[in-house]
């Protein structure tokens, strides 16, 4: 099936649904703190959403086939999570690290994007992981432009964790984002250049990578959603949606308190 192009307005619904999901983000960041639990975090996302922005939480009942419900609207993924992390009673604590991943829904699109928090004072272990996944994400976005291939993106992003004595999930991957949460194409955050899906001006997909500070292997917990590292080494994502323009590429999940585009990177080795 071939990878749907977005037209003018289609566009301009998905920066607005970026740029919402984006704030979300904005707003919880100061109540990640050591004390708050994953749940109240949620819970605030979840009314700031419904509540303040009018938009509609995506994972909340989301059902891929061969899932439950998820049951939150946001996913929370401490230390050695991965992703899809259920908000409950866990109290973060100093030292963790936590991912939030939001994914809203505007007048029927969908915006993506997560982010690291470090909670109270980091151990220089966590905080170096989440500036290499940092880096992978943008090396993998540096890469989108029309003529280019989802491959392009994976090596530059393996390359860069692998250099970094890291490793890179292979079970998940970006994806698509529309009218849909997850489309076409598969974002695999590792590969060879110049193969895969080529890239055209008018597609918009997820570069979400999770980086593993150990081995890449993970496991699935018995909720039916909470991915763990096998060896329970600490892992880190970060997520932005992202549209091929005739030049390059817009990143969609913008606001005014999202962390700022690094210069170009050149990875290491
Ligand atoms: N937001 C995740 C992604 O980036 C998907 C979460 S699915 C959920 O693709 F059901 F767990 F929320
Ligand atoms: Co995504
Ligand atoms: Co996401």
């Amino acid at each position: 099936m071939a990878i749907n192009i977005k037209t003018a307005s289609e566009i301009e619904a998905m920066r607005v649904a970026g740029r919402l999901a984006s704030e979300v983000l904005d707003y919880i960041t100061p109540f990640v703190k050591p004390g708050v639990t994953t749940g109240e975090l949620d819970r605030l996302c979840h009314d700031y959403m419904v509540g303040v922005q009018g938009t509609v939480p995506a994972p909340l009942n989301y059902a891929p086939p061969g899932y439950r419900p998820y049951p939150k609207s946001v996913c929370t993924s401490v230390n050695h999570q991965v992703c899809h992390g259920i908000p409950g009673d866990r109290v973060l604590k100093n030292g963790d690290i936590v991912n939030i991943d939001v994914t809203v829904i505007k007048d029927g699109f969908h915006g993506d994007t997560s982010r690291m928090f470090l909670v109270g004072e980091a151990s220089i272990a966590a905080r170096r992981l989440c500036q290499v996944t940092w880096d992978c994400m943008w090396l993998g976005i540096e890469q989108v432009r029309p003529g280019a291939t989802v491959g392009d993106i994976g090596h530059a992003i393996q390359r860069h964790a692998e250099a970094q004595g890291c490793s890179v999930v292979r079970e998940f991957c970006g994806h698509g984002i529309g009218r849909k949460f997850h489309e076409e194409p598969q974002i695999l955050h590792y590969g060879r250049p110049g193969t895969g899906d080529r890239f055209e001006a008018g597609m918009i997909f997820t570069v979400e990578p999770m980086i593993n500070a150990g081995r890449r292997e993970v496991r699935e917990m018995a909720d039916g959603w909470t991915i763990v590292t096998k060896d329970h080494s600490l892992s880190a994502q970060w997520e932005h949606t992202v549209l091929v323009t005739d030049t390059g590429f817009e990143v969609l999940t913008v606001s005014a308190g999202a962390p700022a585009r690094p210069e170009p990177l050149t990875a290491v080795a």
